[in-house]
Parts: structure tokens; C-alpha cells; sequence
């Protein structure tokens, strides 16, 4: 069986979806793989790391689709005057990306379309069994790093405290919102970057995991729970929003740094850092807003922007952080992937198994119908089943 991988053309994308450490691997479990020309540069693997390890370099990408039985991606397929990925794509070829298929639903439509078995590796279901396939995890971990380090980077003082001969400067304050992959990361590394940190969820079963990192919990008693299973979140009501908004505002007008990550379902971003928020913080403090993708959590929040509030706040909600670390970040995106089609591979092929809750979760387009029950509702919704 063959699989193709395709460079990714996104503006500003960095990554590739597979990296010749994962290569080799698939190699010896029978696959024969091709890899457009200079796919992997801006990571840093170079098309005779490639070549070494069994894999062939290919100029045009339709060539590569035309023998593939499976293409990988970081990225869904892209749709632009010079290029149409899906139309490279034969008809019911396993098709493995990051699709976020709630965010891009005109792709999805396509892509059942023109008959393409897609998995999203974003949808992967949250089990110990599929936690080595989760890009989702692996790529927040990321976000949650370098948004910390963005902010240290900006901000006007010292991470930890510091005796100097000049007297003493005390740490900076940290406070994170949202504590799933990329909080307790960004938890995990102001710590170790010496700050005090402290940090809130509206799923109070992460109160234990904050504190293990050394943050201390801040946290309201919610009228109704904001789970809604899977590790996923729901929206607040409006009686515990209004209680949390109080909750946020002492907090940040008391901090040097907020970084945010809160998601609804893992997709949209809810509104939390109003701007009278923004207004009661401290001239110099810095707010990173990683819900950026999902449309950021704070109401002035431009996402891939950074803006400087007329009371001196910096606003960052950078998009993308982890093409910002190309190189870890396809290395992780890669293992992932081979996890995935190692664990479903028999007789040097890749076996479809419908009845398997890990391909279950994450189908979400086969033989002409979108097949995922979430992405089916949202089509039903834009009005486009
Ligand atoms: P996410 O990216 O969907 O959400 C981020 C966080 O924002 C969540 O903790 C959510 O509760 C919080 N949030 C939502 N609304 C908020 C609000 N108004 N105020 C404050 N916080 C708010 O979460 P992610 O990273 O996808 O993980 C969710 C859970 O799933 C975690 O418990 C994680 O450990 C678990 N998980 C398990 C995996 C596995 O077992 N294979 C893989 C990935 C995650």
C-alpha cells in the first residue's frame, strides 16, 4: 500500500505531516512512501533525509495522489486558484489530517464530494487506547510552551524573583484560564520559568492538576455543570457566567500576564476577557489569548495580531504557535499519525474498520455521505446536509 505526502501551502504553515523518523517505521510495515519535493524544508528535513530512510521525492503532487491508496496532511486539503488539493485526490482515498472539520465545513462538503474516506486527527476519540494518535494534545502542548515564552518575552520584568545586589524584585504573576493540554503546559512552564502562577477551569476536576504544578486554583461553585463529556466543555449559563466574569476581573487586574486557552467543545472560543476587563489591568501587563483559532477569548483580542490597548495592555493572539516550532511540532504530528495507521495496519495494509471506536470518532467523510455526528449536525445547522 502506498502512502502520499503532500507539502503543506497554507500561508505561514511550517509543518509536515510525516517526518523520516515515522517513514522508516511504515516502511518496515510494508508501505511504500512518496513525498513531494521540499515538503518537509521548513522543518528542517530535507528531502535526502527522505531518500535515505526508503521513501521517494516527487515534483508534482498529482502524482503522488494518483498512486496513493493514503495521503497525509497536516492541514486540510487547500482550495485556491492555483491549486485544488481534493481534486488531486482519487476517489476513496484515506485521506489523514488535521481537517477541523467544525471550522472548515466547506471542506468537509467536498471532501464527501469527491468520495474521499477523511479521518480528522483533531476528532480522535479521548481514550488511554488513542492518546499516542491525538494531535490535538500534541499540538496544544506546544501552544501552551511557546505562548508563555512569548509572554516573557514582552513582558517589561523579570520571570522569577531575583536578590540582587540592588535589592530584591519579586516574581512575575501568571494567570492561566483554561486548564486542559495547553493550560497546564502554559501552567507548567511559567512555573518553571520561576513565576507565581495561579489558574482556572470551569471543570472543577482539573483543581488537583493545577495544583500538582505548583499553581494555586481559583475557581466559582457553577449553578450547572459545564461539562459535556469527553473532556470537552460546554457554555456557561448566564447566572454562572456573570459569577465568573467578577471571578476574571479581580484576577487580572492582579496579575502581569494572562494567558487564555478556554474552548467550547474543543472548537470555538468563548468571550471571557471583556473590555472592562482589559480596562481595570495594569499598564505594561500582557494577555496571550491562545483561543485565537476559535475567534480568541477576549472580546479586543485581533487574532495573528498584537495590539497595545490605550492603558497599555498588550494583547497577543498569535494563530498557528506551533508551525513556530516546526521542527518538534511535525516530529509529534508524525509519531501521531503512525500511531494511528500502525494500529489499524494488517497484512502490510491499512483496514478500514467502521465498528472500531477510534476510526468511529474520527471519520468523518466515506463513500459520498459525511458520516461524523457532530460535523453532520453543524452541516444541518449552516444548512447545508
Ligand atoms: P479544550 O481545548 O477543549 O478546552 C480547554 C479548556 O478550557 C478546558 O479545560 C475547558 O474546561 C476550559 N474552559 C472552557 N470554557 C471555560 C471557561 N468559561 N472558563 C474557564 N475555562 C474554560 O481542552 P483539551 O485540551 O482538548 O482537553 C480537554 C480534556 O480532555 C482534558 O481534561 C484533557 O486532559 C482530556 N484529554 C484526554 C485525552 C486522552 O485521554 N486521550 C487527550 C486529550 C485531552
Amino acid at each position: 500500500m502506498k502512502i502520499g505526502v503532500l507539502k503543506e501551502t497554507r500561508i505561514g504553515e511550517r509543518r509536515v505531516a510525516l517526518v523520516p523518523e515515522s517513514c522508516k517505521k511504515l516502511i518496515q510495515a510494508g508501505y511504500g512512501i512518496s513525498i513531494e519535493k521540499s515538503a518537509g524544508e521548513a522543518a528542517f528535513y530535507l528531502d535526502d533525509d527522505y531518500l535515505k530512510v526508503g521513501c521517494t521525492v516527487e515534483q508534482d503532487p498529482r502524482a503522488i495522489t494518483r498512486s496513493s491508496d493514503l495521503v497525509f496532511k497536516v492541514n486540510a486539503p487547500e482550495i485556491t486558484a492555483s491549486r485544488n488539493e481534493i481534486e488531486f485526490l482519487k476517489q476513496e482515498t484515506v485521506l489523514l489530517a488535521s481537517l477541523m472539520p467544525l471550522r472548515y465545513l466547506n471542506i468537509v462538503r467536498e471532501l464527501a464530494t469527491h468520495k474521499i474516506s477523511a479521518f480528522s486527527t483533531d476528532t480522535i476519540p479521548r481514550t488511554t487506547r488513542a492518546q499516542s494518535m491525538d494531535t490535538l494534545s500534541s499540538m496544544a502542548n506546544i501552544s501552551g510552551y511557546k505562548g508563555v515564552l512569548m509572554a516573557a518575552n514582552e513582558l517589561p520584568k523579570y520571570f522569577p524573583m531575583f536578590m540582587t545586589a540592588a535589592g530584591t524584585v519579586f516574581p512575575a504573576k501568571v494567570f492561566v484560564i483554561g486548564a486542559a493540554v495547553a493550560g497546564l503546559q502554559a501552567i507548567a512552564t511559567a512555573r518553571r520559568l520561576g513565576a507565581n502562577v495561579t489558574a482556572t477551569d470551569v471543570r472543577p476536576e482539573v483543581k488537583e492538576q493545577i495544583e500538582s504544578l505548583g499553581a494555586k486554583y481559583v475557581g466559582i461553585e457553577l449553578k450547572e455543570s459545564a461539562s459535556a463529556g469527553g473532556g470537552y466543555a460546554k457554555e456557561l449559563s448566564q447566572e454562572d457566567k456573570l459569577k465568573q466574569r467578577e471571578l476574571l476581573a479581580q484576577q487580572c487586574a492582579a496579575v502581569d500576564i494572562v494567558i487564555t486557552t478556554a474552548l467550547i467543545g474543543g472548537v470555538f472560543a468563548p468571550k471571557l476577557i471583556t473590555v472592562e476587563i482589559v480596562s481595570s489591568m495594569r499598564s505594561g501587563s500582557i494577555i496571550v489569548d491562545l483561543g485565537a483559532e476559535g475567534g480568541g477569548n477576549c472580546e479586543l483580542s485581533k487574532p495573528g495580531e498584537t495590539i497595545v490597548t490605550k492603558n497599555g495592555v498588550k494583547i497577543i493572539a498569535p494563530l498557528n504557535l506551533p508551525s513556530t516550532m516546526s521542527t518538534h511540532a511535525s516530529l509529534l504530528f508524525s509519531r501521531n499519525l503512525t500511531s494511528f495507521v500502525l494500529a489499524f495496519t494488517k497484512d502490510k495494509a491499512f483496514q478500514l474498520d467502521l465498528s472500531d471506536d477510534i476510526q468511529k470518532g474520527s471519520l468523518i467523510t466515506h463513500q459520498g455521505e459525511v458520516v461524523n455526528s457532530r460535523v453532520k449536525e453543524a452541516l444541518a445547522k449552516s444548512g447545508g446536509a
